[in-house]
């Protein structure tokens, strides 16, 4: 396999050059410097525009580029070894991406935090059923080598407190709201039991356990229904709340910064209080098959097979046993010594440094805007699929871009290429870095294109803050359908049976986060496949990815072909390619579920005004483009009015967000999306709104119909600052 871009450097640098050609080399370096001295460059106020011509062209030069081999052999490379966070072996990774980028010539650079992290040191599960046998289950992942049942960490809850938990068993399906309100109707309390819980798409993993908590619940087993496809894998994770370092909520944990300690209530309120372990799917039915107790239809479907229904409690018991420690780690130690170092003192505070690595391709006329596009590197285990498909695919756009570099590219604004650590803890190293550039970025970001886990399997999937919806469709256009002879990705993405169903970024679900809900950033995200049944697991390798999700790593093509695509059209076009037409449309649909939902007491009219004043704002922004597009001859006076259109296209997405944040969990800025405490909220937006409704529910008619207008009118007020600003004028 050749890499394209190591084979360039070589031939151009193999020989010392003749004297003729370094005669020739400096003639034409003193004419261009004689010719930029009459032709001063314009200043960045005045930036030339591009011949759209010149620009289709490098596109598609840039499509052309592509290579499965490459993107192949970075994702063999980067899953050798396990890269835990926090861990000595996860240096190999930042290694690895910082030489890529320096060899391509990229300026790359470093950013280093310190953050808690958690590890297990022992874990163990017993069952002791009714006839008088106690069975151990194994904790140990099946179907993977003796070697790499050492190399990778035990399963376990990341942020999970120290302790056992004994007591009965109690099936609380998915450990919703609705589930534990079967229950009560089927006479089932779960105070003071332990609760099994599968875990579904609707609650995160954190929402399970701290919703098992607030029931009463002493420790909680969660088993990954797509278990049974895994052959043997359990899935790990966080059950941390809210995203970035807990000791630093809001600012970053910069070396010698300030550093709560893990006893203060900012801290603490971020942890669940009781143990929980992930469980495979076999030892689950082991233990929901001897289960007696209280019978509850609605959980038949899935428990009917094994026993009937009946959920419990009891009379099987069970010891979940956590031992962890937040944090370690002195460097070297790997994760085997660290299961049996068992001196680390309790409630002592030590933390991890992790290492985010950037490169940087300075845009020539607006080196001041940035476009960026980020992936996580950290794993749980191998991280094929997650996230190094999405890493493999950055540094295949990054060689693709040098070699554009090569052919007289230079991007009109600057790129940034993000490759982040400590995601899987819970967004830590984006977070960190957000927080840290906060005002830079509010004042500079044009948008953030994230790609975690890239290739899980087949189909498209995308995410986008609504103005980037057209240029996402656009691009669809122009990468090959990986599944098809011919078809472009947009066919195969709008058949019929597929209709285009662009998601919303409101969870927080990856590093895009921070951007949409701190920022206000306009983001996309995107990937190939979902819920695949290794995730989070030993089973997350490249054979796997050669097996199942990629074999001949096509996708991965047609992934970095949108990302680098989209992020070419975000860095060239002299127009940033925002509609926000699209923005009021999300907006009026999202009310009319509201309007549904709600009592007419309740006034949505300053919704409506505002939704009304940002569909004008965004028609006229339409009607300004188009006039300056079609404009032939472009002088210094519409050049500066292109700026400040661009100006005013890319500060929109920074109205919506609200100093005061969402009421209690005030990081999250964002009115439109972010996370809702509620899971079982209708709304795909508007999330203080939809906490409102729940927490209605537990007050007087009055006073729960006045928080909720009272969150109608910020969302309001929020959409009619990004009004506003899409319009750029004063009152
Ligand atoms: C469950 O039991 C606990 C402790 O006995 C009690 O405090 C609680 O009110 C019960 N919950 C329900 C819903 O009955
Ligand atoms: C006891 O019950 C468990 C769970 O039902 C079962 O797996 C086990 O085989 C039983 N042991 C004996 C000795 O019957
Ligand atoms: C539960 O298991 C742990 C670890 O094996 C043990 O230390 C503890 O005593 C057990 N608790 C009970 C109540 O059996
Ligand atoms: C790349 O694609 C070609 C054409 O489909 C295929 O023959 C080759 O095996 C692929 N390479 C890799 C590394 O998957």
């Amino acid at each position: 396999m050749t890499h394209p871009f190591t084979k360039l450097t070589t031939t151009a640098s193999s020989k010392p050059p003749p004297p003729l050609i370094t005669f020739t080399f400096l003639l034409i370096l003193c004419i261009i410097g004689f010719y930029t001295l009459h032709h001063p460059y314009p200043s960045p106020a005045t930036p030339p525009l591009r011949n759209p011509q010149t620009a289709l062209h490098f596109q598609k030069t840039f499509l052309s580029l592509s290579s499965n081999y490459t993107v192949s052999s970075y994702l063999r490379d980067l899953t050798h070894h396990p890269h835990l966070a926090g861990t000595e072996p996860s240096l190999d990774t930042v290694r690895y991406v910082q030489s890529h980028f320096e060899q391509l010539k990229f300026n790359t650079h470093t950013v280093e935090y310190k953050a808690l992290l958690s590890y297990p040191v022992h874990a163990s599960v017993s069952a002791h059923f009714s006839n008088g046998t106690t069975v151990e289950l194994s904790l140990t992942e099946k179907g993977i080598s003796q070697n790499a049942i050492l190399d990778v960490v035990q399963p376990y809850h990341a942020y999970s407190p120290s302790g056992s938990a004994y007591g009965k068993v109690v099936f609380v399906n998915y450990g919703r709201e609705e589930d534990y309100r079967a229950l009560e109707a089927a006479g089932v309390n779960v105070s003071g039991c332990v609760v099994m819980a599968r875990k579904g798409s609707v609650l995160s993993r954190s929402g399970v356990i701290f919703l098992a908590e607030a029931k009463g619940a002493i420790g909680v087993l969660l088993y990954a229904e797509w278990d049974r496809l895994r052959g043997g894998g359990v899935e790990r994770g966080t059950v941390m709340r809210g995203v970035g370092d807990p000791l630093s909520p809001g600012w970053a944990g910069v070396e010698g910064g300030e550093s709560l300690d893990l006893e203060d209530s900012e801290v603490s309120k971020r942890f669940p209080k009781i143990p929980s372990l992930p469980l495979s799917f076999e030892n689950a039915q082991i233990i929901l098959g001897s289960l007696w107790g209280g019978f509850v239809p609605q959980f038949l479907n899935d428990l009917g097979r094994v026993n009937g229904g009946r959920v419990g409690p009891g009379p099987t018991m069970v010891n979940l046993t956590f031992q962890g420690v937040c944090c370690v780690v002195e460097k070297k130690h790997q994760l085997k010594h660290l299961r049996r170092h068992r001196e680390f003192s309790k409630g002592k505070k030590k933390v991890a440094t992790i290492y985010n690595v950037f490169a940087v391709i300075r845009g020539l006329e607006e080196p001041n805007r940035y476009v960026l596009l980020g992936n996580h590197r950290d794993a749980w285990t191998y991280g094929a699929i997650d996230p190094n498909s999405g890493t493999a695919a950055l540094l295949d756009i990054a060689r693709r871009y040098a070699l554009l570099m090569r052919l007289g590219w230079s991007p009109r604004r600057t790129i940034i290429f993000c490759s982040w650590d400590a995601e899987e803890f819970g967004m830590i190293g984006s977070t960190e870095w957000v927080e840290e550039n906060l005002v830079n970025l509010g004042a500079k970001a044009v948008a953030y294109l994230n790609v975690d886990c890239a290739v899980q399997g087949p189909g498209f999937f995308a995410g986008a803050t609504p103005q980037l919806d057209d240029i996402l469709i656009e691009v669809t256009k122009m990468v090959k359908d990986p599944e098809s002879e011919s078809g472009t990705l947009y066919d195969q993405w709008s058949a019929p049976n597929r209709i285009f169903n662009i998601q919303r970024l409101g969870g927080v679900d990856s590093d895009f986060a921070s951007f949409v809900q701190h920022a206000g950033v306009p983001s996309v995200d995107m990937y190939y496949g979902k819920d695949f049944p290794v995730y989070h697991t030993a089973l997350d390798t490249y054979t796997w990815i050669v097996g199942h999700a990629d074999p001949l790593f096509h996708r991965h093509v047609a992934v970095a072909g949108v990302w680098g695509l989209l992020a070419l059209h975000l860095a060239d076009d002299s127009i940033l390619p925002f509609n926000f037409l699209s923005y009021s449309d999300q907006l009026q649909e999202n009310k009319d579920i509201l309007s549904n939902l709600l009592d007419q007491r309740i006034s949505l009219d300053p919704l409506t005004a505002a939704i009304k004043d940002l569909t004008s704002a965004a028609k006229d922004a339409q009607n300004e483009a188009k006039r300056l597009r079609e404009q032939e001859h472009l002088g210094g006076v519409e050049i500066l009015k292109i700026h400040d259109l661009n100006d005013r296209l890319m500060l929109a997405e920074r109205g919506f967000l609200d100093t005061d944040g969402l009421q209690g969990r005030q990081w999250f800025k964002h009115l439109i999306y972010g996370p809702h405490d509620e899971y079982e909220s209708k709304l795909s937006c508007f999330p203080g709104i939809a906490d409102a409704i729940s927490q209605s529910t537990s007050m007087s008619k009055k006073d729960g119909e006045a928080l909720i207008q009272h969150e109608v009118w910020r969302v309001a007020r929020a959409i009619q600052r990004a009004a506003s600003a899409l319009r750029g004028e004063l009152t």
